[in-house]
């Protein structure tokens, strides 16, 4: 779970064994680049701190929605958690198991209700009344049954970013647990609804072991209540949300994690879900790109670099701090940077006050950018979105190609 996916040996760098510079002569820069290795370490360590447990690792599709990613996980024999129809066609296209699909979020359309109907997935998790009707509707009319969990807000902190936290009672996500019994006792009566499990999910970039033994343990009481209703509750899902180290933060370990998740749950007879997205994917990709110009003046410097906010939102959006390293040789004076991209928005900054030395062409490195990154870039500014790169062993596997301008237009038409 810790390797570090820049290895510097002589003064050179690489990924698994590829030099860097090998990469950035083939695809060029800006490129986001992810090691094979890591992402399936990653998969495989977390999974086998359950083994012997029945579960399910379903990967936050959202975190890193490339199939070549999505299928790589697939083989390894993970489902996934999905928001969208699209993302199921995703799953669909990169050889997953529909049946291994749980459908979260709260706005989930006709269509892409009907379209995982047919594809029977695991589970819906519903997030309001208005939805179960609609998807009892909709099974009807498909003549299916749809399996369901109601994801419940257990009301706890994350102690995370605003934005990225979902459990708390003023947020959008979920119901609260008086409304949860309420809707599982009208899931009863519906003839197109299975009752299958419960589900929560607080939020992301999660450090702290607390919030997440508070919410699993919200859940067991409920699970124990609907039995004494006669609702029996096959599974648990305890959603995703493990935290990675950007900067000085030090989550969890996957042994720690496991063993509180683990210890709550004790020997019950429930199959354990997941949907971790970050902490798999976000330490095994980087985003390369190429210093265009070195700006001083006499308050501030800049490293005016060729990758932007829209290639990688995460700065601009929540002040997140991704560390930056130069691999190129540079024998400039150190100074302290701000790292920036060429749309005009001031908020667009890839980091602040980095103390560094380099020049024109130099290429940097910026970390852990394997979770929403690629997934949260746009083209603003008329931007081509960049190309995303595999590295396994000795090769390296183009797994998106740069778009060209003609991708950025072919959708749109002149007025007649
Ligand atoms: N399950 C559900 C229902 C979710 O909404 C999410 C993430 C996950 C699982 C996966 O969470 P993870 O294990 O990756 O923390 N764009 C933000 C993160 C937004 C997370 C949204 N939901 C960021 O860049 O930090």
């Amino acid at each position: 779970m810790n390797e570090t996916i820049l290895k510097k040996n002589k003064g050179k760098y690489s990924i698994e064994n590829v030099p860097i510079n090998d990469i950035t002569e083939k695809f060029g820069t800006p490129s986001y680049v992810y090691s094979k290795k890591i992402i399936l370490n990653n998969y495989l360590d977390f999974k086998n701190q359950f083994e012997g447990i029945d579960h399910l690792i379903c990967f936050a599709v959202k975190s890193n929605p490339n199939i070549a990613i999505l299928n790589l996980l697939a083989k390894n024999g993970a489902g996934f958690d999905i928001v969208s129809g699209g993302e199921l066609q995703r799953v669909l296209a990169a050889k997953g198991d529909p049946k291994k699909v749980v459908f979260s979020g709260v706005g989930k359309s006709q269509e892409d209700i009907e379209l995982a109907i047919e594809h029977n997935i695991l589970t819906f998790n519903v997030e309001s009344e208005a939805e179960l009707y609609r998807i009892q509707n909709s099974a009807k009319k498909l003549n299916k049954k749809a399996n369901i969990s109601i994801r419940v807000n257990p009301d706890v902190d994350p102690k995370t970013h605003p934005y990225i936290s979902t459990g708390l009672k003023d947020n959008k996500f979920g119901v609260d647990e008086q409304k949860a019994i309420s809707m599982y006792k009208i899931a009863k009566t519906l003839d197109a609804i299975n009752i299958k499990g419960i589900d929560c999910h607080i939020g992301s970039q999660i450090t702290e072991l607390k919030p997440f033994e508070d919410s699993i343990k919200k859940l067991l009481e409920l699970i124990d209540h609907l039995e004494s209703l006669n609702i029996k509750i096959e599974h648990i899902d305890v959603g995703g949300g493990i935290g990675i180290q950007y900067s000085k933060e030090t989550p969890p370990s996957f042994y720690e994690y496991s063993k509180t998740v683990k210890n709550i749950i004790g020997n019950r007879n429930l199959k354990v879900i997941f949907e971790p997205g970050r902490v798999l994917i976000g330490k095994a990709g980087i985003l390369l790109t190429e210093v265009e110009y070195v700006k001083n003046s006499s308050d501030k410097n800049f490293l005016i670099v060729n990758a932007a906010m829209n290639d990688l939102m995460r700065p601009a959006l929540y002040q997140a701090f991704h560390e930056i390293i130069n691999i190129s040789q540079s024998n400039s004076d150190k100074k302290n940077y701000d790292v920036v991209g060429p749309v005009c928005e001031t908020g667009d900054f890839l980091g602040k006050d980095r103390f560094m030395s380099a020049e024109e062409k130099n290429i940097l490195a910026i970390l852990d950018v394997g979770a929403y990154g690629m997934s949260m870039s746009s083209n603003y500014n008329s931007r081509p979105k960049v190309p995303e790169i595999i590295v396994d062993d000795n090769k390296c596997h183009l797994i998106k190609n740069r778009e060209s301008f003609s991708d950025l237009i072919n959708s749109e038409k002149l007025l007649p």
